[in-house]
């Protein structure tokens, strides 16, 4: 298959784009390397990836020609977004408008007239719940942000839908629940708390660190996109959760950190942020009825792979 993957040079895209070649795929990545974090993390993340049957565009996907792009593609993963909860308040929602939702419906757009297109993965997001009426949460319950970020988040959602509904688009939304693993975007917590304790400096927990999350390891999440894509017997506008199972606290987390590295962690606490949920669990029955999909890695096997990297990355400076 051909697939396009935008947001290729962010971290699940990168990987995503890794394991579609390693499987014999072709690949058209498309990313515009904003400086949300380093640019030399996502150049680097570009390298990491397989080169032989990969095309990449550096290219935004607001003004980029998306027709020629999907004219011959099978497969759009659309990873591709402005990322982070906490940052999401004041004038930077505008950023979260043009590249969540303004994005993803000039995509849609495009890919109504695609015509070999048989699958498009939409990345939603755990933060479309906000806190949520009951956990785990299924599809079905009512999606309520509590972050302008899970705001346009949802209303991308809505558009694959709607692009479902009333074109055929053939989407399927996957919200993600906090993704982790080596190479984790900068401004996340487990790369943070890794980081820290490779380099025996201070990690500051919002809040209690009694908030709970379903992290989830991205190898999981890519098994998830592909699985979505690979079958097509799944209806148009399906929404699906890709939860991890983990559901532990950041307390649980640091424990855990703290014994695989040997040392105690040093922890400051601030305020909870505007916009933090304080729970996310995922129920998964849905996509393991509809995808055979289910989570193969434990929050303890998937933070000893983190930590792993963190030591190779940042050991050197320690
Ligand atoms: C993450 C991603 O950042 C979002 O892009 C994504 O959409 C979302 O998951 C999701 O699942 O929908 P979040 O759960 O806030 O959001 O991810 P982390 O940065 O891993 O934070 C986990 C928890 O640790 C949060 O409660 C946060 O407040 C806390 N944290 C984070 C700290 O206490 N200290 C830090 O330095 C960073």
């Amino acid at each position: 298959m051909r697939a396009l993957v935008t947001g290729v040079a962010g971290f699940v895209g990168s990987n995503l784009a890794s394991q579609l070649l390693k499987q014999g795929h072709e690949v058209v990545g498309i990313d515009v390397l904003t400086d949300y974090y380093e640019v030399s993390i996502k150049r680097d993340n570009l390298a990491s990836i397989p080169q032989d049957g990969f095309t990449f565009h550096e290219a935004d996907l607001n003004t980029a020609d998306l027709s020629a792009l999907l004219a011959d593609v099978d497969w759009v993963f659309h990873e591709a977004g402005q990322p982070g909860v906490r940052m999401s308040w004041g004038k930077d929602f505008a950023v979260y408008v043009r590249q969540n939702i303004e994005a993803t419906q000039r995509l849609l757009e495009a890919a109504k007239d695609a015509p070999n297109l048989k699958r498009l993965v939409y990345a939603s997001s755990s933060s479309v719940y906000g806190n949520a009426e009951r956990y785990p949460t299924s599809e079905d319950d009512r999606p309520q942000p509590v972050s302008p970020y899970g705001v346009s988040k949802l209303a991308a959602e809505h558009l694959c839908s709607l692009y479902a509904a009333n074109f055929g688009v053939p989407t399927v939304s996957l919200r993600y629940f906090t993704v982790y693993g080596p190479g984790q975007r900068t401004d996340m917590a487990f790369t943070r708390f890794v980081r820290a304790a490779v380099l025996d400096e201070t990690i500051t927990i919002y809040g209690t660190g009694e908030q709970i999350r379903d992290f989830t390891f991205v190898d999981d999440v890519v098994a998830a996109n592909i699985a979505a894509a690979s079958r097509d017997d799944v209806a148009p506008g399906t929404v699906l959760n890709v939860a991890g199972g983990s559901n532990v606290s950041v307390n649980e987390t640091l424990a855990i950190i703290e014994n695989l590295n040997g040392r105690p962690l040093k922890v400051e606490h601030a305020e909870v942020v505007k916009g933090d949920v304080f729970r996310t669990g995922g129920d998964t029955t849905k996509i393991s009825q509809v995808l055979g999909w289910k989570p193969e890695v434990t929050i303890e096997q998937g933070l000893a792979r983190h930590l792993a990297w963190a030591q190779q990355t940042f050991g050197a400076q320690a």
